[in-house]
């Protein structure tokens, strides 16, 4: 399980407003095993961006992504809202990225969802009243605010999906970084989510094998294999190119609807 207790300082000087959002400049990450899982990743994402992230499995997605708020670090340059992330700046980040891991159980480990969604908030250092607002107002954009004393543990995939999702939107995050959330929930569910992320006015970087979700909530979409980002345009425009898609092992989301029927 990750922790992630951003500090109480945050120095507003170091923070660019000209900078894109999250820049990425030729980054490489092995494993402490040897394995290489990125390869020169170079992103840019403008503020209010939402961009999807897409490849097959073993692609470097989830890796990507925990470099975002500093969890693991590799060879290269990252900035958020131009604050480069070291070991000086992890608090500043990570008040700034909301990283949602694809298990939810990863992120849920308190007694109650009110607990879990404070949690964040209370480390920041924020009065008690602050806090019950930021609990209050996370939960009522995930569709949850009557599961303040549930057990975490005890709720349905989806909405523990939900409260992952709280418990950074309670940070009040500028970027939400999210790793497959729509794997796992059932169509319901899965609507529902579409509809909160269509709604949430932030950045984001979502990965998923969603292509469906892709294609209805996305403008942009950056393709990644073999620790490489190997086409970063258009989802209209990527998701017509039959050889790109095949070539990555991605089908287009008719071709996955007429194999399901
Ligand atoms: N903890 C780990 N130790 C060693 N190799 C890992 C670890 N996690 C992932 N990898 C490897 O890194 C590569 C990228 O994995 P990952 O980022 O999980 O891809 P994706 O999320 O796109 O499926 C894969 O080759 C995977 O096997
Ligand atoms: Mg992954």
């Amino acid at each position: 399980m990750f922790m992630l207790l951003p500090d109480l300082a945050v120095d507003a000087s170091l923070s660019a407003d000209s900078a894109p959002l999250l820049l990425i400049d030729d980054l490489h990450f092995a494993y402490p095993d040897g394995r290489v899982a990125l390869r020169g990743i170079s992103l840019r994402v403008a503020r209010g961006e939402k961009v999807a992230l897409v490849g097959p499995n073993g692609a470097g997605k989830s890796t990507l992504l925990l470099h975002l708020n500093g969890i693991l670090r590799g060879k290269g340059r990252i900035e958020i809202a131009g604050i480069p992330v070291n070991d000086r700046t992890l608090p500043q980040v990570r008040a700034r990225v909301g990283l949602v891991f694809q298990n939810p159980d990863d992120q849920l480990f308190s007694p109650t969802v009110f607990e879990d969604v404070a949690f964040g908030p209370l480390h920041m250092g924020l009065a008690a009243d602050e806090v019950r607002a930021r609990v209050d107002r996370a939960l009522a954009m995930v569709g949850m605010s009557a599961y303040h004393e549930r057990h975490p543990y005890h709720l349905s995939m989806g909405e523990k999906k939900r409260v992952a999702i709280a418990t950074v939107l309670a940070m009040e995050p500028e970027i939400l970084a999210l790793d497959e959330p729509s794997a796992g929930l059932d169509p319901r569910a899965r609507r529902g989510l579409i509809n909160l992320l269509r709604d949430l006015p932030l950045t984001m970087l979502v990965s998923t094998h969603d292509m469906a979700l892709v294609q209805e909530l996305f403008d942009r979409m950056v393709i990644m294999d073999e620790g490489r980002v190997v086409a970063d345009g258009s989802v209209t425009t990527l998701l017509d190119d039959q050889a790109l898609l095949e070539e990555h092992g991605l089908e287009t989301p008719w071709k996955e609807r007429e194999v399901r029927d």
